[in-house]
C-alpha cells in the first residue's frame, strides 16, 4: 500500500492539472446550449479513464451520455465488484457577476482549486480514478472489479442513469456503490453519510391580464399576479417555519433520542454556520437544531421567483404572469408523488379565482436511509480512517442524490456516501471550489477503500 500513497504523493501537481482540464469544461446538464460541451467533457473523460488503464465507453443516452470504465476483468474471477458512481454535468454558474474568477477556468488559491463543479462533481470523481491509476502504474493488484459509472444528468434528476441501470442491470450487478458526492464538516472531520434528503420540484404560474398594463389607467381593477403569488406562497409556512400544506407531514418517523444526540455532536454549530452563510440569523422549523432542519427536516423552498419587470429603473405596470420555480426537500417516509399531489391539490384549493393557476411538475426522488453498521459501511469507515489520520463521524445530509435509491432497487445494492465536500465548498453557489488536501485525502481513502471492502467480502464462486 506504501508504494501506492507515495505514487499518489508524487504525482499530485499532475494530478491538479488535470482536473484544471477536467473543469474547463462547461457541462451544465441543465442549460441546451452546452449538450456540445456535455459530449466533449464525456469524451475527454472516457480517454482519461483509458490512460489510467481502464476500458471505458460514451454510452449515448435520450440525453447527456454517461461514461463507463471498467477494471480489466480476470474471467470468472469470481471477485467482488463494486460500482463508483459520480457526476460530470454541473449546475448552471449564474450569476456570472458575483464570481470572482471566471467558473470555467479553473484558479489555484490558497490550497483550493476554484471552479464550478470542483466540488461537485468532478474532483470528488476524480480523486477515485487517481486511486486506481496508482493501482495500476505501481503495480499493485486490486482486490475486486470496479466499474466506474459517471453520469451527466445527476443535476437534472438522473432519468438517463434510472433506464441505463434497468437495461444493463446484470453489468451492473454489484456488492455495493461507492459515491463522493457529499460533504465532511471539516479536514479533522471525515464523514459517511447515511442519509440523504429527497425532492419533489414543481413550477407554478400565475395568468393574469393577456399582456402588461398599465398600472396607472387600470391597476386596482384587476389582479397583480406578482402579489396573488406572494400571497399564495406566503400562505404556505407558518411564523414557527412549519409547512401549512395539510398532509404534508403525515407518515414521517420521529428521529430518535440517539439519532438527537449524534446530531448535536456535529461540529459546525450555530454561530460558525451563521457566519458561513452570511445571513442577518437563521431561521428554522421550531423545535429542531438547525443540524437537524437542514438535514432530518422537510423543507418547502421558492428556489427562484419572476415576474414583471427586472431591467435598469422603474416600469409602472400590472404584470401579465408570476412565476415560481419550487423544490421541497423530503425525509425517509415521504412519498415525491404523494408529497406533489398534497401541494398541488393545497394550491389549487387556496388559488383566488383572479388568477389562473398552471402547475408544471419537475423530477422527484425519495430520501435515503443506510445502515451505517453494515459491514461494507464499516469498512469504509476504516478507510476513512486511515486516509485522514481521525475517527470519522457519522451524519445525515440534506442534498439529494436521486439515483441512490434506483441502485438499490434496480441493482439492490446499497450506496456508501463518502463525501469530500466541505461546508464552504460553495456547491451550486458563486466561487465553487474544491480543497485540494480533500482531493488528496481522497484519494488515499479511496486506495484503501478496496482493500477494506473487499478483504471483508465473501467472494462468490461464479
Ligand atoms: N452533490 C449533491 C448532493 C449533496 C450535496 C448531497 C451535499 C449531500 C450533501 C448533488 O450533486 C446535488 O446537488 N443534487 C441535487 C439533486 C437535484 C438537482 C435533483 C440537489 O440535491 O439539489
Ligand atoms: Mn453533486
Amino acid at each position: 500500500m506504501q508504494v501506492v500513497i507515495d505514487y499518489l504523493k508524487a504525482n499530485q501537481d499532475r494530478f491538479i492539472a488535470e482536473l484544471s482540464e477536467y473543469l474547463r469544461f462547461p457541462s451544465v446538464s441543465a442549460q441546451s446550449q452546452h449538450k456540445p460541451d456535455m459530449a466533449a467533457c464525456a469524451e475527454w473523460l472516457a480517454n482519461h479513464c483509458r490512460q489510467i488503464g481502464l476500458s471505458a465507453e460514451v454510452c449515448p443516452t435520450d440525453g447527456h451520455p454517461i461514461v463507463v470504465a471498467k477494471t480489466p476483468r480476470a474471467p470468472k474471477s469470481g471477485r467482488p465488484h463494486f460500482m463508483v458512481y459520480g457526476h460530470y454535468d454541473v449546475q448552471p454558474p449564474e450569476p456570472l457577476a458575483l464570481w470572482k474568477t471566471p467558473p470555467f477556468e479553473p484558479v489555484i488559491k490558497d490550497g483550493n482549486i476554484y471552479a464550478r463543479g470542483s466540488t461537485d462533481n468532478k474532483g470528488q470523481n476524480l480523486a477515485h480514478l487517481k486511486a486506481v491509476e496508482a493501482c495500476f502504474k505501481t503495480g499493485t493488484p486490486l482486490p475486486c472489479d470496479l466499474t466506474f459509472v459517471i453520469e451527466g444528468e445527476e443535476e437534472v434528476g438522473s432519468a438517463s442513469l434510472d433506464k441505463f441501470l434497468k437495461s444493463h442491470r446484470k453489468e451492473l450487478q454489484c456488492q455495493a456503490v461507492v459515491i463522493s458526492d457529499t460533504g465532511m464538516p471539516g479536514l479533522k472531520f471525515p464523514a459517511m453519510t447515511y442519509a440523504l434528503r429527497g425532492l419533489m420540484a414543481l413550477e407554478i404560474k400565475l395568468h393574469g391580464p393577456s399582456h402588461d398594463l398599465h398600472s396607472g389607467i387600470f391597476g386596482g381593477a384587476v389582479e397583480n399576479p406578482a402579489m396573488a403569488l406572494c400571497q399564495l406562497l406566503g400562505q404556505l409556512r407558518n411564523k414557527n417555519g412549519r409547512v401549512t400544506i395539510p398532509g404534508f407531514y403525515d407518515g414521517i418517523v420521529p428521529l430518535t433520542k440517539l439519532e438527537r444526540r449524534q446530531s448535536a455532536l456535529y461540529p459546525l454549530k450555530d454561530a460558525a454556520l451563521k457566519k458561513l452563510l452570511g445571513a442577518p440569523a437563521l431561521f428554522g422549523e421550531r423545535g429542531f437544531t438547525a443540524t437537524e432542519q437542514r438535514s432530518a427536516r422537510p423543507t418547502f423552498e421558492i428556489n427562484g421567483l419572476t415576474s414583471g419587470y427586472q431591467g435598469e429603473g422603474g416600469k409602472t405596470i400590472v404584470p401579465s404572469w408570476a412565476s415560481a420555480k419550487i423544490t421541497c426537500r423530503l425525509v425517509p417516509n415521504q412519498d415525491p408523488a404523494h408529497i406533489r399531489k398534497v401541494v398541488c391539490d393545497h394550491l389549487k384549493k387556496i388559488c383566488p379565482p383572479a388568477v389562473r393557476l398552471e402547475i408544471e411538475a419537475g423530477h422527484g426522488a425519495e430520501a435515503y436511509l443506510v445502515s451505517p453498521e453494515s459491514p461494507n459501511a464499516r469498512a469504509a469507515l476504516r478507510a476513512l480512517k486511515s486516509a485522514f489520520g481521525c475517527e470519522p463521524i457519522l451524519m445525515r445530509e440534506g442534498g439529494s442524490i436521486p439515483i441512490v435509491n434506483q441502485f438499490k432497487k434496480i441493482l439492490g445494492a446499497e450506496s456508501l456516501l463518502l463525501g469530500l465536500g466541505l461546508p464552504d465548498d460553495n456547491a451550486h453557489s458563486p466561487n465553487e471550489k474544491f480543497n485540494l488536501e480533500c482531493f488528496a485525502k481522497g484519494q488515499c481513502m479511496s486506495a484503501h477503500l478496496w482493500r477494506e471492502l473487499a478483504g471483508r467480502q465473501t467472494t462468490k464462486q461464479p
